[in-house]
């Protein structure tokens, strides 16, 4: 049993008899399916909550967007209709433009880059601009890794081969110009449409990291796989601040310690689990490829056509320098 596993296991056992009839049940939207590293938060941190609140507070996940697709569920947990849910970033960034540093293409190269800007004090300062901006709070981290193009018709290594595929992307702004900067028009799309549309062949592609196209079967419907690395997927389990803001301050921290403890198994569960779930999707026929010379390509077109476009937005250059300077990077 793997770390994570035996952390999930255990804790759940221990606790299942021991819920009191009266704990408190918050409701978790998750967007993804089962098997991926939003589900894995999530249980993580049903585990921990009920540890930390000796079995006062429980919650229940709602996989498959079943609570309304991932950027609706910042709309409800805002107006207070939803407790939690586990989304990625990108579909947050709408609401909170501070935490579009995140998906600004090749900021973030790495898992260790990814820890150290959202447990560190940018983390801390994003968390508080969401409240401010979105009224959600972001209490856990979850981390899926690198963001792959997928798609149903051809291998593709470079920028000239993506020429011609019609890619789904979220509804975000930073990843719409990414692509453009490929010279692509995509398909901005909500979440939970996207299997669909691959199935029906509305569109030929998407991006997303291995975890999530193994949670979402979408091996089912796509075959290509190209390895780019322009953004690595930070999932956050965000609580609504109304929610967050009625309880008492010795469940407010009970909820911040599980959510540090949901972060710290998200971080096991990719380093565990993100080769086995690319062989498995190799083992089920998708088929990989390299970006054609490091990504050279890919990396010149977005850096110098989006980070500028989109420096005001995420609050100036200085935000942009803060998040490099604090991952040893030169400062633009
Ligand atoms: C998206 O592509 O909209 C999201 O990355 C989906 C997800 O949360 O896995």
């Amino acid at each position: 049993m793997t770390q994570a596993q035996t952390f999930l296991a255990g804790t759940a056992l221990a606790l299942l008899a021991a819920l009191p009839a009266w704990a408190e049940e918050f409701r978790i939207a998750v967007g993804d399916g089962a098997g991926g590293t939003q589900e894995a938060l999530g249980k993580a941190f049903v585990a921990a909550l009920e540890k930390e609140s000796g079995g006062e507070m429980t919650g229940k996940l709602f996989l498959n967007g079943q609570l309304g697709d991932e950027q609706d569920t910042v709309t409800a947990a805002a107006t207070g209709t939803l407790d939690f849910s586990i989304l990625a970033i990108n579909n947050i960034t709408p609401f909170s433009p501070s935490v579009g540093t995140l998906t600004l293409p090749y900021v973030i190269l790495s898992q260790e880059d990814a820890e150290t800007v959202t447990q560190g004090e940018v983390g801390r300062q994003m968390i508080e601009k969401t409240v401010e901006d979105a009224g959600v709070r972001i209490i856990g981290w979850g981390y899926s890794g690198f963001r792959v193009l997928t798609n149903s018709k051809k291998p593709v290594a470079s920028v000239e081969d993506m020429q011609g595929l019609i890619v789904r992307v979220p509804k975000n702004e930073i990843m719409i110009e990414t692509y453009k900067s490929w010279g692509i028009n995509p398909t901005p799309m909500a979440w939970g449409e996207t299997f669909a549309a691959l199935q029906q062949k509305v569109v030929d592609g998407q991006d997303n990291p291995y975890m999530t196209v193994y949670a979402m079967k979408f091996d089912e419907v796509q075959k290509y796989v190209t390895e780019l690395r322009y953004i690595f997927s930070i999932e956050p389990l965000i609580v609504s601040e109304a929610l967050f803001e009625g309880l008492s301050e010795e469940k407010q921290a009970q909820i911040l310690a599980a959510g540090e403890a949901a972060t710290q198994a998200s971080s096991a569960f990719l380093r565990e689990q993100e080769s086995r779930i690319r062989d498995e999707l190799v083992a089920r026929g998708m088929e990989i490829t390299p970006p054609a010379d490091g990504e050279k390509g890919f990396i010149e077109l977005a850096t110098a056509q989006v980070w500028p476009k989109f420096a005001d937005q995420i609050g100036g250059i200085e935000v942009l320098n803060g998040v490099l300077t604090s991952l040893g990077r030169p400062t633009v």
